[in-house]
Order: C-alpha cells, then sequence, then structure tokens
C-alpha cells in the first residue's frame, strides 16, 4: 500500500514522518521540485526506523511521478506562502497553477487516488484540484477541519485542565477567520462543553480558534507545521485503514445545508472510498448565518479563481 506526498517543505515532510512513525502504508513516496530536498528528508526519517521502530519505507524523489504509481492516497501540500509585494490574487494564481500540474501528474499515474489537498487557500485550491482531477468529489477533498478543530479542542483542554483526548468537537465553514466551531456539539467526556465553562471564555476560545493559524504566523513568522502535517496524516490513515472516522472535511456541497457547488468544511465519515457521507448537522439560526457569511468568503476566492485563466 501506497500513499505519496506532494510537497517535501514543513507541512509535506511532517506528514510524511507521522505516516511513517506510525505505520499507516508499507510505502511512502515524498515529492518535491526541489532537487534532492525530498530525497534528503526522506533518508534522515529512513535513518530514525531502528530508533523509532518502524518499517514502513519512505523515498524520496524530485518530481518523478512514475515513483508515485498506484498510491491509494496522495496529500498535496505543494505551493507557496504569501511573499511581500504578492498579492492574494497573486498567491492564488501562483497556487492554482502548482495545484493544477500536481494534480493532473498525479491522476495520470494514480487514477484511483484519494487526494487530501492542504495548500491555501484550502477551499478554493481543493476545488482547483477537483476541477483537475476531474473525478468523483467524493475522492477529492481538503484538509483544514481537523486542524482547526485539534487548536479548538487543545485550547478547551489547557482552560478546563482536562486530557485533549476527551474534548470532541464540530467545526465548519472555510479554512480562515470565518470559519465556524460549534459549541453546541463540544464535549467533554460526553459533558456538554457550555455546562464546564462559562461563555465569555468559551467565546474567546471560539475567537483564538478562528485566528489560530495567524497567531503561529506571529510567533514563527512562517506558517504551522507539526499539526497540519498531523492532521493530514490522520485523514490519510481513515481512508487507507477504511476506519469510517467522523471528521470535519472540506468537501464539495451539492445542497447540503442549502449549499450548492462549493468546496467548505463540513462534517463527514471518511473511509476508503473518501468522504462516504457528508453529515448534515440540525443548524439553528445563528450557527447557519455564520455558516453563510462563510460560504460567502470562500465563494468570492472561488469566483476570482474562475475569473483566471489557470
Ligand atoms: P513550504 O514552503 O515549507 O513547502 C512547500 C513545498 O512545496 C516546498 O518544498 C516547495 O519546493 C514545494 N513545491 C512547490 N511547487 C511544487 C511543485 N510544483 N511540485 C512539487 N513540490 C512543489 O510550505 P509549508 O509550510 O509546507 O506549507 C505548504 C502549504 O500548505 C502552503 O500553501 C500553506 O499555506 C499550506 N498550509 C495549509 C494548512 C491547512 O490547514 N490547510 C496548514 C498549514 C499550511
Ligand atoms: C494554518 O492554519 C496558515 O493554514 C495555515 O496554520
Amino acid at each position: 500500500m501506497k500513499i505519496t506526498v506532494v510537497g517535501a517543505g514543513n507541512v509535506g515532510a511532517t506528514c510524511a514522518n507521522v505516516l511513517a512513525h506510525n505505520e499507516v502504508a508499507n510505502e511512502i513516496i515524498l515529492l518535491d521540485i526541489k532537487e534532492g530536498v525530498a530525497e534528503g528528508k526522506a533518508l534522515d526519517m529512513w535513518e530514525t526506523s531502528p530508533v523509532n521502530m518502524y518499517d514502513s519505507r519512505i523515498t524520496g524523489v524530485t518530481n518523478d511521478y512514475s515513483a508515485t504509481k498506484d498510491s491509494e492516497v496522495v496529500v498535496i501540500t505543494s505551493g507557496l506562502p504569501r511573499k511581500p509585494g504578492m498579492s492574494r490574487d497573486d498567491l492564488i494564481a501562483t497556487n492554482a497553477g502548482i495545484v493544477k500540474s500536481v494534480t493532473e501528474q498525479v491522476v495520470e499515474h494514480s487514477p484511483n487516488a484519494k487526494i487530501v489537498v492542504v495548500s491555501n487557500p484550502l477551499d478554493v485550491m481543493t476545488y482547483q484540484a477537483y476541477l483537475t482531477a476531474k473525478k468523483d468529489s467524493r475522492e477529492v477533498m481538503g484538509m483544514a477541519g481537523i486542524l482547526d478543530t485539534a487548536r479548538y479542542r487543545s485550547f478547551l483542554a489547557l482552560e478546563l485542565n482536562v486530557s485533549p483526548k476527551d474534548i470532541q468537537a464540530v467545526l465548519m465553514g472555510g479554512h480562515g477567520d470565518t470559519m465556524v466551531p460549534l459549541p453546541r456539539y463540544t464535549t467533554v467526556g460526553g459533558i456538554p462543553v457550555t455546562e464546564l465553562i462559562d461563555g465569555d471564555k468559551l467565546e474567546a476560545i471560539v475567537q483564538r480558534t478562528k485566528t489560530g493559524g495567524g497567531e503561529i504566523v506571529k510567533l514563527l513568522g512562517t506558517s504551522a507545521w507539526y499539526a497540519p502535517g498531523a492532521a493530514a496524516a490522520q485523514m490519510a490513515e481513515a481512508i487507507v485503514k477504511d476506519q469510517k472516522r467522523v471528521f470535519p472535511v472540506c468537501s464539495w456541497l451539492q445542497g447540503e445545508y442549502d449549499l450548492k457547488d462549493i468546496y467548505i468544511g463540513a462534517p463527514v465519515i471518511l473511509g476508503k472510498n473518501g468522504i462516504e457521507r457528508i453529515i448534515e448537522l440540525d443548524l439553528n439560526d445563528e450557527e447557519k448565518a455564520l455558516l453563510n457569511e462563510s460560504a460567502k468568503a470562500v465563494k468570492d476566492v472561488m469566483d476570482t479563481l474562475d475569473g483566471m485563466d489557470i
């Protein structure tokens, strides 16, 4: 069984490392366009195998898609961060071009692969991969919700002084400041979180979650990788092991939540077929309004992409 990770930068390398460490697949391919980078990182990871006691083979390649042939899952992390002087639209065009060319090669060599996009802007890059792959939308998805809920859960664990393992949560919407954490669907060991924390503190945690990516950028000068890499690896694992995990995933909505023709985060069941089912929650009016606002923000960027000649 083979999993490919495209992009051997911070997120891609971390994802490959988690996949190998957890022996999610016996073959892991790490691919990058920069000569030697994927080979070097993969070799370094493989040299940890006797220490960390795993035998998943990790191979690094420079743009050689023949090595990725017949992958079950391909995680796409290739893309540039926004640079000084670069407009948001420049970033969209650059990364969409990268995602398009990567997806074409992925599909040529692994026509049955489930594609998990990580590159930003996430919802719209997932849409680009879907347009290019011409696959069933259940097989093309984006990673953001696991990361965003992980941040939310980890902040709640600190506030409540409980194990993050016992916090379950759902979050919807786009991967940006308009994302919609859902306190009504958040539990701590089965107890509704609203019974354990006062409203102001919970609201502050919701706000911190929405800007959680920016918080790391401010500290590091670049975006996060440990949590994003681990989150993408968790999606790949759910698919290759047919775990039927319930996760928030950037998915193609066709009428669910009264939203159509949009890639946006929603709770799904993830298994060997990719997105096996999109779960429809009974949102209240306030939650629906927040989701619609987020959908509008995502749709605006999708429209920008549609207007470009990628
Ligand atoms: P990075 O700059 O460390 O790595 C990107 C890698 O992509 C580089 O090694 C680069 O050589 C490679 N690359 C560029 N063009 C390529 C191509 N055509 N084929 C193969 N490889 C190519 O960036 P990092 O930190 O790993 O982030 C990657 C992407 O993930 C960014 O777009 C970032 O914004 C996004 N991201 C998304 C998150 C999410 O929740 N969805 C969370 C964190 C990052
Ligand atoms: C993150 O949320 C920037 O998407 C990136 O860390």
